[in-house]
């Protein structure tokens, strides 16, 4: 019976305890278990996260690496003087140029250019300057 009549007290101690705002009841009953169950999770979540990540730089380095894709990216801003599928336009046809040349004068020419072929290379990261690499061999 008295467990009752406490129980009674809270309830009606609760409903007391409600603000109207904007017309919308605001009560300051306790914080309901699952939100507590719910915030501890993610508190432990982002903790772990943090320490689990990869931070952002080195997942560049990660999703780089020498690819025919990339390399296909590339040759994109060859199309122009090498023609649309790299056999010859302006400049002389890319295709067994990689077996002409040889992987060290291909990268001179691309870092350094040569009379009118620009240094189009100049700033690729060695994994870029493979790609191109691995991309024309397809070609071949
Ligand atoms: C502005 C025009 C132009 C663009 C863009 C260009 N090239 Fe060239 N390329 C040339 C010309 C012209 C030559 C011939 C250079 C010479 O006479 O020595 C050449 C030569 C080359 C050679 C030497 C070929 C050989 O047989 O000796 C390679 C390799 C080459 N280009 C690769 C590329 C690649 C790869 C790209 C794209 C990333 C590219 N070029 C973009 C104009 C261009």
């Amino acid at each position: 019976m008295e467990n009752n009549q406490r129980h009674n007290d809270k309830a009606k101690q609760e409903q007391e305890h409600v603000d109207v705002v904007n017309g919308m009841k605001q009560g300051h009953g306790r914080i309901p278990k699952f939100l507590v169950f719910v915030y501890t999770f993610l508190g432990i979540w982002a903790v772990a996260y943090a320490l689990g990540a990869t931070p952002l730089d080195e997942r560049e380095t990660l999703a780089a690496g020498v690819s025919v894709e990339a390399g296909k990216g590339l040759a994109g801003s060859c199309l122009a003087c090498h023609g649309a599928d790299l056999s010859g336009g302006l400049g002389p046809s890319l295709i067994g140029t990689i077996g002409q040349l040889g992987e060290e004068e291909f990268e001179n020419v691309m870092r350094n250019g040569r009379n009118t072929m620009p240094a189009l290379g100049a700033d690729w990261s060695e994994d870029q300057m493979g790609s191109m690499i691995e991309y024309l061999k397809t070609l071949e």
